[in-house]
């Protein structure tokens, strides 16, 4: 038995990886592009040990897809693998099409050829669990109830249609084919090996190193924010006891604006290493707060209604926002070596080009 696991060099993924090897010794064969997203940093951890197998390929790449899962056989595949960051979307949308759909397509055509092979209690055992997000839902008005796995689909950037896209082909291959799939849509995630373009691991790197805090709009936009390891948990969960052809709304019941985020990071900051320890000629990390341009088509607000999903399997998170954010935020103390290494590169003009805009307040 092994699972195949793609974009399990990603942040989700790679967390998905390192706590299931930690729970079980059921192998895992990892397939990831490597995009500037994908870092086997991650992964380090699992050097040498044999229940993990790295490929690098694309999941779009049917002719190694396919081998991949002739040669191990898994009983399931869990699909991490997509282009992930809102901004990038504006900027190029094209690899969110590549990649997400198209992608998630050929994925979908040589998973669905290699479990027409399967026969007896493989195939009915075998499961396809694509992980999604809240953002197809679209955006909520400040009263409106949170979205159930039944809200219509409103995506509204190029990043949250593509998923949508995928959504839908998943859907359309357990109807139209039967194959055995299981769709989660989860809100905000934060933790280690967040890449810091994403908003949390973006300030702690920033206010670090005394850099302007980027806040779009007026800053009161809200998530849900969900701690990674409940993520990965909750996808557990659904991979093992999941209705076949349902989806699952996944949150942490921690609706909070940017800023108050923002604010939060700076006062754990504050206290864990205070600015003069970096040499830093400020009081606070607050006082690098700058207001930017906003995002294009910016969502006001997303919230995620998670009680089928406690009612049915009964998942729970395990971390509030408080324990989850000061977690987070030590780990980066500990772990500035790892973020050196990846804000370097393709990073630097990533930021350059997002953030070349003046401040407005
Ligand atoms: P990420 O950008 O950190 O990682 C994506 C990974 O996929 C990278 O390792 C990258 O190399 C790999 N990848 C990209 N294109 C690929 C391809 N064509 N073939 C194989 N590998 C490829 O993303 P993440 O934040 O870890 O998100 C993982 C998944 O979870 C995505 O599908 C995303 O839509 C979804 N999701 C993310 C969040 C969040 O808050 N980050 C919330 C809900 C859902
Ligand atoms: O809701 C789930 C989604 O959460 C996932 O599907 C996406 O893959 C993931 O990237 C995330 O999308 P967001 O756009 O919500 O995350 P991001 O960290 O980019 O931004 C969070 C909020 O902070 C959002 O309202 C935009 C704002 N923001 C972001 C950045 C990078 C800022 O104000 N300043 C910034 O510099």
């Amino acid at each position: 038995m092994s699972v195949l696991v793609t974009g399990g060099a990603g942040f989700i993924g790679s967390n998905f990886v390192l706590d299931w090897l930690d729970q079980c010794d059921e192998p895992v064969i990892n397939l990831d592009a490597l995009t500037y997203a994908g870092n086997l940093e991650n992964l380090a951890r699992l050097q040498g040990d044999a229940r993990h197998t790295f490929v690098r390929g694309d999941i779009g790449d049917a002719g190694l897809v396919s081998s991949l899962l002739a040669e191990h056989q898994p009983r399931a595949v869990v699909n991490f693998a997509a282009e992930s960051h809102v901004d990038r979307s504006i900027h190029g949308p094209a690899e969110f099409i590549q990649t997400n759909i198209v992608g998630t397509f050929n994925l979908l055509e040589s998973v669905r050829a290699y479990w027409n092979g399967l026969e007896g209690e493989a195939k009915a055992g075998f499961r396809f669990l694509h992980v999604s997000t809240d953002e197809v839902y679209g955006s909520l008005g400040k009263t409106e109830p949170a979205f159930t796995e039944t809200h219509r689909y409103e995506p509204n950037s190029p990043y949250s249609a593509s998923k949508a896209a995928s959504d839908h082909l998943v859907r359309a291959y357990h109807h139209t084919y039967g194959l055995p799939v299981l769709t989660t849509n989860c809100s905000n995630n934060y933790g280690p090996y967040h890449f810091p373009e994403k908003l949390i691991p973006l300030v702690i790197h920033n206010a670090l190193a005394g850099k302007p805090l980027p806040i779009y709009g007026d800053g009161q936009q809200i998530r849900d924010w969900l701690y990674v390891g409940d993520h990965c948990s909750a996808i557990r969960r659904v991979l093992e006891a999941g209705r076949l052809g349902e989806t699952y709304n996944i949150g942490g019941w921690n609706e909070k604006a940017n800023l108050d985020v923002v604010h939060t990071l700076c006062d754990i900051l504050d206290e864990l290493a205070p600015p003069a320890t970096f040499n830093l000629p400020i009081a606070s990390y607050r006082s690098l707060i700058t207001y930017v341009k906003d995002r294009p088509g910016h969502d006001r607000r997303y919230a995620i209604d998670a009680s089928k999903i406690q009612r049915e399997l009964g998942w729970k998170p395990a971390e509030t926002f408080e324990t989850g954010i000061r977690k987070t935020v030590q780990w980066y103390l500990n772990n500035q070596a790892w973020v050196r290494n990846i804000t370097s590169g393709e990073y630097r003009n990533w930021v350059e080009t997002q953030y070349a805009v003046e401040a407005v307040a």
